[in-house]
């Protein structure tokens, strides 16, 4: 039996069919709730269950905590709905504009910037076109049904080609397949475009963009897009990597800052190694930026990479530089579940 789900503040209803979880049904609905990995680990979909009951769906134990639950949250990414609800979230911009795609790709190119990097250039068939925000992701689908997710590190104007930036994963079971068995022009499927991390461009506040490692492939998508339609905002990137071979695309940042003076590139490197011959920043990368920013009240925060990162930015910006929790956006590269 349907439920029918009410969000506050935004005062939106919506149905949701059995079996569906809260942010299907919403994206069904054209309305757009803050997501992330879709998978119960990164936890940008929690919110607030007002009224009603959920089961919790399947979610990492760490991402809600027992306390959370008791005290009413949930991961609409997981959650299904027992009764009709009402829930609290903050709504973002509709989600209709660009429709979730399925569609098959052929890999056009396998290049190796550093030894744990791939770039993958993904062609799409002759008659078909991926719309999306720069920032979002895809994912693949395999045929047992797993799924994983990338980023798209092209901007949605270049878009002849999908461009992702794949980290090897030790035991991974598709950048394993990336880095030992594809050769080019193997034929993949994909599902798109996904998530609420893209450059809200109705804002003209500074931004601060804060990679890890391979973290750096939506917000280049974001730059690149940014410098395209002029939109003038100062943007200071700040690039964590362990090695200076990390900083894999090294040129790009400098020919951005040719290009524009709003752009500023800070490399960090956390263990640079002796050959590296380091005369830049070492350290944490979020701690970098706390040790250039004293006041964060007047900027927009976007941060990719790992969990870790991502949750030691947010919880710093907020607590000790001002920043408005509201205007700190993020993607945790968090793993894919088990099979
Ligand atoms: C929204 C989103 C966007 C992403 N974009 C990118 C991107 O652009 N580039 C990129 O490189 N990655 C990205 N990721 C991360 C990527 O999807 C995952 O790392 C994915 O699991 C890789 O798939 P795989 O098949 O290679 O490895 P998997 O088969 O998923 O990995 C398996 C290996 O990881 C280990 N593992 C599993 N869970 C954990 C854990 N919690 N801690 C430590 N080890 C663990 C397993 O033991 C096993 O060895 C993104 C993730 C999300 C959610
Ligand atoms: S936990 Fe729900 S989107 Fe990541």
């Amino acid at each position: 039996m349907p439920r029918q789900i009410t969000i506050k503040p935004g005062g939106h209803s919506f149905d949701c069919a059995d079996d569906d979880t809260v942010l299907t049904a919403a994206l069904n609905a054209d309305l757009m709730l803050p997501y992330g990995c879709r998978n119960g680990a990164c936890g940008s979909c929690k919110g607030k269950i007002l009224a009603g009951a959920v089961d919790y769906g399947a979610h990492q134990a760490a991402t809600l905590t027992l306390d959370e639950k008791a005290q009413g949250l949930a991961l609409f990414c997981c959650a299904k709905p027992l009764t009709d609800l009402v829930i609290e979230v903050k709504e973002l911009r509709r989600a209709g504009d660009f429709a979730i795609k399925r569609l098959p790709c052929r890999i056009e190119s396998i290049a190796r910037p550093a030894p744990d990097v791939a770039i993958v250039r993904l062609k799409l068939p002759a008659n078909e076109r991926l719309q999306f925000l720069a920032g979002q992701y895809v994912e693949f689908l395999m045929k047992d049904g797993r799924r994983r997710s990338f980023s798209l590190a092209n901007a949605p104007h270049d878009d002849a080609l999908l461009e992702l930036h794949i980290r090897n994963v030790p035991g991974g079971y598709f950048s394993n397949q990336v880095f030992n068995e594809f050769k080019g022009r193997e034929i993949l499927r994909l599902e798109g475009p996904f998530g609420s991390f893209h450059l809200r461009e109705t804002s003209d506040k500074p931004i601060i963009f804060v990679a890890g490692g391979t973290g750096f492939a939506p917000i280049k998508a974001m730059i690149e897009h940014a410098l395209h339609h002029a939109h003038n905002r100062p943007m200071v990137l700040y690039w964590g990597a362990r090695a200076k071979r990390d900083i894999y695309l090294p040129d790009l940042p400098g020919q951005w800052q040719q290009a524009s003076r709003d752009v500023t590139f800070i490399p960090v490197l956390s263990t640079p190694e002796p050959g590296d011959d380091w005369p830049g920043r070492t350290g944490l990368v979020h701690a970098a930026v706390l040790e250039d920013f004293d006041d964060l009240s007047g900027y927009q925060v976007y941060a990719c990479g790992g969990p870790a990162m991502v949750d030691a930015a947010r919880t710093a910006f907020v607590a000790t530089r001002g920043l408005p929790p509201d205007e700190f956006f993020a993607d945790s590269f968090t793993y894919a579940p088990p099979a």
